[in-house]
């Protein structure tokens, strides 16, 4: 049983295995949060217009390196944005490449820049059977669109509608589950044959959906899919922290300007890549298992991507901070999650 009173932990650099980076003046603002944290990042291609092809995902993966502070490291893995018109070739073309390590999934009008994403997944058969053979895998925004299913069922919906018979289809195709939020998917992950795993943004273990309502309406707590009632975040603590090698890292940090966040319709998107580590450190020591981070956080997402596990150290202090009430982005600002709260715990320098 670890410490409660454990003052610093080192472990191995962990990688974000979700992330939004943008594009351009933004790009250039956040990219430097994430390398100080983590040294790899699956990169969301979700930009307008989306990174659909290879040699997008090429381009994007130069912007990002040109964009890099000296003296920082960082590795962008890249993915690509299925869409209906993806087609066999440009899959063969991804993985032939090296860059590209996945295929994002966004049902079209699901979530931010999700139009161009996919209205049936029968339009991609020919993608995604070739996904299976070269051993792609598949990221996937994990909720139906249909309006009638309500807001807070629709991840467990798509479970039943369409991941069973896309699994039942493609039992060889590898899946990512992304930024689950409910129990429905933590056991689906947990107990389902073949190569399945998901990741885990620190927002849904820390939260339940009353952060959104606390005294008012809170725009910085509202992302997709939407935080979830108490009993899915503990079922989500107790996946992430028990022994299943299925569950990792993906911070799902996407950053909004200020003024489109705190708006009428306020965009979906949680900023969190300034401060992730500690987030998911707080979660973890919260329920007494800061000693399962490493594991979580350094080797699930590695060994699940087929990726060498990094060989360099970070060291999380215990110690008080203040988290700054915005950060430039771009021509605007970023509010980070939890903008001029204390965080309990620090990366050391
Ligand atoms: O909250 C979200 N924001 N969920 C997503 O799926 C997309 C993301 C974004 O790009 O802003
Ligand atoms: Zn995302």
């Amino acid at each position: 049983m670890p410490s409660q009173n454990t003052q610093q932990i080192t472990l191995t650099r962990p990688d974000d295995f979700h992330l939004h980076l943008r594009d351009g003046a933004g790009l250039q603002s956040v990219l430097p949060h994430s390398a100080k944290q983590f040294a790899r990042a699956i990169i969301m291609p979700n930009l307008r217009p989306p990174v659909t092809t290879t040699e997008q995902a090429i381009a994007y993966r130069e912007r990002i390196l040109s964009a890099l502070p000296e003296g920082m490291s960082f590795k962008p893995l890249m993915t690509l944005y299925l869409t209906d018109n993806t087609t066999a070739d440009e899959i063969k073309r991804a993985k032939e490449s090296g860059f590209v390590h996945g295929v994002k999934l966004y049902p079209a009008g699901a979530t931010t820049n999700s139009d161009a994403g996919v209205t049936d997944l029968k339009h991609c058969a020919k993608a995604l059977e070739m996904m299976q053979q070269v051993g792609l895998p598949l990221l996937m925004h994990g909720e139906v669109t249909d309006p009638e299913i309500d807001l807070f069922d629709r991840e467990a919906v798509f479970i039943d509608r369409v991941l069973l018979p896309l699994r039942k289809n493609m039992p060889e195709l590898r899946i990512v589950f992304e930024h689950i939020t409910t129990k429905e998917a933590a056991q689906y992950v947990t107990d389902a044959e073949g190569d399945i795993a998901a990741t885990i943004t620190a927002h849904h273990l820390l939260y339940n959906r009353n952060a959104i309502f606390q005294g008012g309406i809170r725009p910085h707590y509202y992302c997709l899919p939407v935080l979830k009632r108490e009993t899915n975040r503990q079922a989500l603590l107790a996946a992430a922290t028990g022994n299943s090698n299925r569950f990792f890292i993906g911070t799902d940090s996407a950053p909004h300007p200020k003024e489109l966040k705190e708006h009428a319709c306020g965009c979906a998107g949680c900023y969190t890549a300034l401060h992730g580590l500690e987030l998911y450190a707080q979660a973890f020591d919260q329920v007494g298992a800061i000693d399962k981070l490493e594991t979580f956080a350094s080797f699930n997402g590695a060994d699940f991507y087929r990726l060498p596990r990094n060989q360099d150290k970070v060291t999380l202090k215990r110690q008080s901070w203040v988290l700054p009430e915005q950060v430039p982005f771009g021509e605007t600002v970023v509010v980070p999650l939890n903008a001029g709260e204390t965080m309990q715990w620090q990366l050391a320098q």
